[in-house]
């Protein structure tokens, strides 16, 4: 048998694999995706645009481009008002824990906000909590969240070498997807999560992960395995990023993960690529 990559053991390509076994149920409502992607735009024109950080040389591939700040200020209260004020990652923890916005919120057990290593250079992004996250106040602790963890391993990383937040931060009630309109709500508070760790690549995880962070109102079957770039007015510079299978949806669909295995070496490759 073939070494697939230096830090990478067969077996754990094996076991990835292997893995099968539904853990969750599906949404049974149809989603509106060009409404969610509508929205999560104008919601993040509505945010002013915060300090610009300091950090990475530029290497993008101009795909996708925010939409320019408007003259309007947020009115406060909103999720677009307090992220714009936030300076740090505590200060947007605090904002998110003491948000009254979104009535996912008063239904969840916790503010699930992010795990890993923020200064990190690879950012990934899930969909929404579930039931253990929502128990443990941590994003991919349950079944999913394992089956991340070894996929990150199978390219060299772990919660040292990675951020791990999600679209949305309140885990929406029976494991539902979240709706086009909570989506659009948590936008801003995303965006300003990115701009606040400032990674050099962003993995978003499904496509709700996908449609929300690009913009775009395609599904992951045609997001996926693609370089885009995201920008916001609060970066110094655009995010590659690259859109991949849900690890949820992974374990319903083994047969995908050989897909998800060449969406990881790009990552790899890119990571690789910007060392040298
Ligand atoms: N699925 C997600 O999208 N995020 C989590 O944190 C857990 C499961």
């Amino acid at each position: 048998m073939t070494t697939l990559s230096a830090d990478l053991h067969p077996y754990d390509i094996l076991r990835w694999y292997l893995e099968a076994g539904v853990d969750e149920t599906m949404g049974e409502e149809p989603v509106d995706r060009y409404a969610a992607t509508r929205r999560a735009a104008e919601s993040r024109a509505a945010a002013p645009p915060p300090q610009p950080q300091q950090r990475h040389a530029p290497q993008p591939e101009p795909v996708r481009t925010a939409p320019a700040a408007v003259s309007n200020s947020p009115l406060p209260g909103t999720a677009a008002h307090l992220a714009a004020e936030c300076r740090d990652l505590q200060a947007l923890r605090h904002a998110m824990e003491g948000f009254e916005g979104l009535p996912l919120k008063q239904a969840a057990s916790s503010t699930v906000f992010g795990d890993g290593n923020p200064q990190a250079a690879v950012m990934c992004i899930g969909e929404a909590p579930g039931q253990e996250e929502d128990r443990r106040g941590l994003p991919f602790v349950g079944a999913s969240g394992k089956l991340l963890d070894r996929m990150l391993a199978s390219i060299g990383l772990d919660r040292t070498t990675c951020y791990i937040t999600n679209v949305v931060p309140w885990r929406p009630p029976a494991n539902r997807k979240p709706t086009p309109d909570e989506v659009a709500v948590c936008m801003p508070f995303l965006t300003r999560h990115i701009e606040l760790v400032d990674p050099q690549v962003l993995i978003l995880l499904g496509g709700a992960s996908a449609s929300a962070v690009l913009a775009k109102a395609d599904g992951i079957n045609r997001l996926r395995g693609r370089w885009f770039e995201f920008n916001s007015p609060g970066l110094p510079r655009p995010v590659p990023a690259l859109a991949t299978f849900h690890p949820a949806y992974l374990l319903r669909t083994p047969e995908a993960k050989r897909d998800a295995w060449r969406d990881l070496l790009m990552i790899r490759r890119r990571m690789d690529a910007a060392r040298h």
